[in-house]
């Protein structure tokens, strides 16, 4: 059986901060397409220099390049038993292939909708500061690494995402409510689905986010 979680939440929900320790409590590897694009991006690949574009200027990615990355990094051996995903689906035709993909498998998908209101995001985004190293993902004010621009987990030096204007948030939330928010009711009628309030200390958002997908398993 292939136990397949997905994060959805608007940009700054905090799908990265609990997908960290998600991957640790559930044993399944964190696949992040924001992360994969930006591996590309350092890698000087051709993927990422046509996903820059769209990134900087906070629109999604097409959906055929997100996809073929996506089903490429799943078919690895880590992801023999399950995988967690944090930012795809993020359109109903990525959701589709998904399905497609996964139907007539043996696999279960798990939907968890981490919900936090438009005026809490840019505080959170424009707060930002990740590891390039690791992904680890820190705030200046709700949780700074120890030493400042040195990340805890590997001491590699913190950096702010190019994407994380307040600017490029506007773009950034307007495709979300477009395109992505559409995806919990589209879930909601297919199966196991749970929504959390990630407006809260990053400590409970886990536990919600954990009892979730433990009570949707049982
Ligand atoms: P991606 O990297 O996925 O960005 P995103 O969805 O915009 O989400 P973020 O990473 O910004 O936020 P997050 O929810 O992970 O929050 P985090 O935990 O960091 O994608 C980037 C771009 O790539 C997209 O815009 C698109 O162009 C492209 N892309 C990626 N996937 C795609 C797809 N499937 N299709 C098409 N295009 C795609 O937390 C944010 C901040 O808040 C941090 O500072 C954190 O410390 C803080 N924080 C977290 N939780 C709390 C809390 N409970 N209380 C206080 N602060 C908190
Ligand atoms: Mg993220
Ligand atoms: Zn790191």
């Amino acid at each position: 059986m292939q136990h397949v979680v997905i994060l959805l939440g608007a940009p700054g929900a905090g799908k990265g901060t609990q997908a960290q320790r998600l991957t640790e409590a559930l044993s399944l590897p964190h696949i992040s397409t924001g992360d994969l694009f930006r591996e590309n991006l350092s890698q000087g690949t051709d993927l990422g220099s046509k996903a820059k574009v769209f990134m900087e200027r906070g629109d999604l990615v097409p959906d055929e390049l997100v996809i073929d990355m996506l089903f490429d990094r799943v078919s690895r051996e880590d992801c023999k038993s399950g995988y967690l995903l944090d930012g795809f689906p993020r359109t109903i035709a990525q959701a589709e292939s998904l399905g497609a993909r996964l139907d007539g498998a043996d696999a279960t998908i798990q939907v968890v909708d981490i919900q936090v209101p438009d005026a809490i995001i840019t505080k959170r985004i424009t707060g930002r500061w990740s590891c390039p190293d690791c992904n680890a993902v820190y705030h200046a004010t709700f949780s700074p690494p120890k030493t400042a621009g040195t990340c805890d987990a590997c001491s590699g030096t913190l950096t702010q995402r190019k994407d994380d204007t307040a600017q490029v948030v506007v773009q950034r939330l307007a495709n979300y409510h477009e395109l992505t928010a559409p995806l919990a009711a589209w879930y909601q009628e297919r199966g196991a689905f749970c929504s959390v309030d990630g407006n809260t200390d990053t400590d409970s958002v886990f536990e919600a986010c954990l009892a979730c997908v433990q009570l949707e398993a049982s």
